[in-house]
């Protein structure tokens, strides 16, 4: 098995006998390794795109115990801590440890987006919310609007979610 293929195994068993939790991380990780790919990003960032999408939800279990509650501001409190662990034992250097809890601690944070990692990771996360959640056409159109900044990610919310006169 390759690394990102131990960091999946590992991500499925922490979120285990909860399928609706897994296939949501494993399809945000396949809209970010895509938009990450379409758009050219160098290979450092890329593995650091993949990693941050498998665990990026890590907080949202504990958050639940805790505060009965998994809102963002308490997944990205309790998500970093249990994301450095998993992610030490596997054996990535710290660069990337901390890049990626960096990015699980401001996966729902939309303003002020600097980075392409965390642009990338947070438009793949609404590719599968928009699904997950049922978005409205409205609230679709607001957020490729308002939140939507790469091509890649832009092209593929219109097509997987808007008919041409909805543009
Ligand atoms: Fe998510």
């Amino acid at each position: 098995m390759n690394a990102m293929q131990n960091v999946m195994i590992r991500m499925i068993e922490y979120d285990k006998a909860d399928p609706k939790r897994i296939q949501h991380f494993l399809k945000v990780y396949q809209f970010a390794k895509l938009i990450g790919e379409m758009e050219q990003v160098e290979d450092q960032m890329q593995n650091i795109i993949e990693i941050a999408a498998l665990v990026h939800d890590i907080g949202i279990k504990i958050s639940e115990e805790k505060y009965g509650s998994s809102a963002g501001k308490y997944q990205e409190l309790e998500g970093p801590p249990i994301a450095k662990a998993l992610l030490k034992d596997l054996g990535y250097e710290p660069s990337v440890i901390n890049r990626v809890c960096w990015l699980v601690g401001h996966h729902h944070t939309y303003h002020n987006i600097q980075e392409l990692d965390h642009q990338i990771l947070v438009e793949a996360d609404f590719l599968v919310n928009a699904y997950e959640d049922n978005l409205t056409v409205d609230a679709i159109v607001s957020v490729l609007t308002k939140i939507f900044r790469t091509d890649s990610g832009k092209l593929l919310l219109k097509t997987i979610y808007l008919d041409e006169n909805q543009m």
